[in-house]
């Protein structure tokens, strides 16, 4: 039987177009004009004037912090909810992680929390040196809260939108917020390039340091010379044109995606036990992922058995991020809150919510899902 998977790629003739032309131009290399156009398409896309083409989120979030003036020993407030990239980036800055929880409304980083957090940092006249705030499965964070947060404490905020392509928050786009957005093209994302990110921003000056650092560094001169330290962090035309393809798409991909948790809302509603993220009045999420809660005692089972219970199906299922702070690699790290966060981990579980889901593997999700044992006798096959 073949395997569902949470959100595999979706690529079609398209990509194959714009990809081979890269390939026959001969610009295989971390520059081109499929990186130049991808850049424009994409920021424009963000609502913001300016992108770097970049190798991953992961080196977008790193350059952002930099940019901003992160230097070792500072403090970095971080959604604990999210992956442990948007923690790692701070790391590479030689800063500390400082995890912030989450709200129940969003799952987002929790404004309330933040307020704490910043009115504490003050009180000790040590303020943090940024804040970096996830748009959590495709759905933007409360921006109006955080951004005048941010504002009135003066520390700078950047979006981790690697999740949220296209999503957008009061009508504004998902990387439209902050000083700097970062976005991921890894291989489960909206859109793919199989591995890559974008760094966005209103200002140029930024976006040309960035390309700058993510070039080695190199200074304008004619052998290599380097007055500053630089990264390895381009993206490659080839890959650049694979996501020109895939933006190009984005829109549908959005409506399908939204469309597989419209499928699971209807299916599941009522079932003993289980309950979706929601839906933050907001904003409009990208769908990226349909997630659900489990309540063990109504449900017959916890979030790890419905999890085994799909694999046995050979469906991919996967549980909500592990907190930060819960982390080992973070163990004795500060943190304001995190129950809310623990809450959803402990309960949450990502279902398969691909663009290219068809009705065949639809029906085999809505099979499994009524055969786990803790919902057969009660919602019938
Ligand atoms: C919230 C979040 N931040 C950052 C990243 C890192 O992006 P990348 O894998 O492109 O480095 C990801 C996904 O991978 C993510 O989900």
């Amino acid at each position: 039987m073949k395997k569902i998977y949470l959100s595999p790629p979706d690529v079609g003739p398209r990509e194959r177009e714009l990809l081979l032309d890269a390939f026959d131009s001969n610009w295989i290399a971390p520059l081109g004009p499929h990186v130049d156009a991808f850049e424009r398409e994409l920021a424009q896309r963000a609502g913001v004037a300016h992108g770097a083409a970049l190798a991953s989120g992961t080196a977008a979030l790193h350059l952002a912090l930099h940019l901003v003036g992160v230097k070792p020993g500072g403090e970095v407030l971080v959604s604990t909810l999210t992956f442990a990239a948007t923690a790692f980036a701070a790391t590479y800055a030689g800063a500390e992680p400082v995890f912030i929880d989450a709200e129940a409304a969003s799952w987002n980083m929790d404004p309330g929390r933040l307020e704490e957090e910043l009115k504490a940092c003050a009180g000790r006249g040590r303020p943090p040196a940024a804040v970096i705030c996830v748009d959590l499965y495709g759905q933007c964070a409360d921006y109006d809260a955080i951004e005048a947060l941010c504002a009135r404490y003066d520390v700078p905020l950047i979006e981790d939108a690697a999740e949220a392509l296209g999503a957008s928050y009061k009508g504004r786009p998902a990387g439209s917020f902050g000083a700097l957005a970062a976005f991921s093209f890894n291989g489960n994302k909206i859109i793919t390039t199989s591995g890559g990110g974008m760094l966005v921003s209103r200002r140029e000056d930024w976006i040309v340091q960035a390309r700058k650092l993510a070039s080695q560094a190199r200074e304008p001169a004619p052998h290599y010379e380097h007055a500053e330290i630089g990264y390895n962090y381009r993206l490659s035309n080839l890959l650049a044109a694979l996501g020109r393809a895939q933006l190009e798409g984005l829109d549908a991909k959005i409506e399908k995606r939204r469309r597989v948790r419209r499928f699971y809302e209807g299916l599941l509603a009522g079932w003993p036990g289980v309950s979706f993220m929601p839906d933050a009045p907001h904003g409009v999420s990208n769908g990226w992922l349909t997630c659900v809660l489990i309540d063990p005692a109504a449900a017959g089972g916890d979030r790890e058995d419905l999890r085994r219970h799909l694999e046995a199906a050979q469906i991919e299922a996967r549980p909500v991020w592990k907190p930060m702070h819960l982390q080992p690699v973070f163990q004795g790290k500060r943190r304001r809150g995190g129950a809310v966060a623990e809450g959803l981990f402990e309960r949450g579980l990502c279902l398969p919510s691909g663009s290219n889901l068809g009705a065949e593997e639809l029906k085999r999700i809505e099979g499994a899902l009524r055969a786990f044992p803790g919902w057969k006798a009660r919602v019938g096959s």
